[in-house]
């Protein structure tokens, strides 16, 4: 496929296309162990259990894409699992193992030492989180000296620079970006930019957040582009924060549906696509546009409920499309692995072939 030309000032190469060339990079290390994660905020109306008992594993090397609907906590998880919340947020529960190491027990500087070398995050709008008054290349010196590894001496200048540049090469941009401001670059090179310094200490999990909202079409692709070059360059692992199910799937070797605080379903792309068994992955695939005339676009039915008020048991029973008795939805479903590397939350109000997986939960 022919890409466009790069039309904005200071873009380097394009690649021609996101999608992995070889997706069994991963491996089977454990990168990333999330258990039982619980992520509450405290308002005066109540508890908003806004990540609430999240368990999943990122490999080494691998691509889990995060989707879900606006509210259902997939940015309270990331800045969770950074120990980046804010009051009135806080860490409800559960466990968080980077290679081994416990993160929820960290002190603020062992876990602010991890951050950029070990783990970095790219947040929800980063693009416009860049100090407006400060030359990009002394934002990025600044998140490096910031989070330098205990025992490495500081740089030189010279050799601050030479990294500079280098980081901006591998997101696409030229050396001349470094002396430019924020407000002279286009949202996709801003965007680029949290990318630089999000790697700019090699680390081995990336979380990006939602990086490519508020870009037009031709500048996500290329946005998807290089976050999967800087994966494979590093053979990080990435989780990767979305709502557009169609852009994720050409970038993931594995995607979570998050409803309402909860995983619903994790499965490699290809059967989370093909054989998605919870409903409301089925509904999110179903509203994907195509160009097949004849298909005809479907909606989710119903609003997401206030996480305030959850209904009890299954919280996707009252937008279910699928008939049941009521009690059935008063039941606490179970994420179970219903095969290899396939969870599924199961209950009889949101999974229609709940009698082929009964054998697998006690209710
Ligand atoms: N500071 C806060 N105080 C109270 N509730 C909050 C706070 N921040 C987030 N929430 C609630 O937590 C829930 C999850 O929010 P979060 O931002 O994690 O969702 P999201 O999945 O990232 O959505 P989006 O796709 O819009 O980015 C929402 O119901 C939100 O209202
Ligand atoms: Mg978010």
């Amino acid at each position: 496929m022919v890409q466009p030309e790069a039309k904005e000032i200071g873009l380097t190469t394009v690649a021609s296309t996101f999608e992995r060339p070889d997706a069994n990079s991963q491996t089977d290390e454990v990168a990333l162990e999330i258990r039982d994660f619980k992520v509450y905020y405290e308002t005066p109306r109540g508890t908003v259990p806004a990540v609430d008992g999240v368990s999943f594993n990122l490999k080494q090397g691998e691509r889990f894409a995060l989707v879900g609907e606006s509210g259902s906590g997939k940015s309270t998880l990331a800045m969770g699992l950074m120990r980046l919340t804010r009051p009135p947020g806080h860490v409800a529960g559960g466990t968080a193992k980077l290679h081994g190491t416990e993160l929820t027990g960290l002190t603020e500087e062992e876990m602010r030492k991890i951050r950029l070398s070990q783990m970095a995050l790219v947040p929800q709008g980063a693009m416009n989180s860049l100090n407006p008054v400060m030359r990009v290349g002394k934002q990025v010196v600044d998140g490096i000296v910031d989070h330098l590894p205990e025992g490495e001496p500081k740089p030189s200048k010279r050799e601050m620079t030479a990294r500079v540049h280098e980081l901006l090469d591998r997101v696409g941009l030229q050396p001349m970006v470094a002396q430019l401001y924020p407000h002279e670059l286009s949202g996709g090179m801003k965007q680029r930019v949290a990318m630089a310094i999000a790697i700019s200490l090699s680390p081995s999990v990336i979380i990006a957040d939602e990086p490519t909202s508020a870009l037009d079409v031709i500048v996500q692709r290329q946005i998807m582009q290089t976050l999967g070059r800087l994966q494979e360059g590093l053979n990080a692992s990435v989780l990767l924060v979305g709502h557009d199910m169609g852009l994720v799937a050409q970038f993931a070797d594995t995607v979570g549906v998050m409803y309402a605080g909860k995983l619903v379903e994790v499965a490699p792309v290809r059967t989370m696509f093909n054989n998605p068994i919870h409903a409301y992955p089925r509904l999110l695939i179903d509203s994907i546009p195509t160009m097949d005339a004849k298909k005809r676009l479907v909606g989710i039915p119903g609003m997401q409920p206030s996480l305030l008020n959850l209904p009890p048991g299954d919280a996707f029973a009252p937008r279910s499309p699928l008939k049941f008795k009521p009690e059935d939805a008063l039941v606490e479903p179970k994420l179970v692995e219903v095969e290899p590397g396939h969870w599924v939350q199961l209950s009889r109000s949101s999974v229609e072939d709940f009698d082929k997986y009964a054998h697998l939960v006690d209710y």
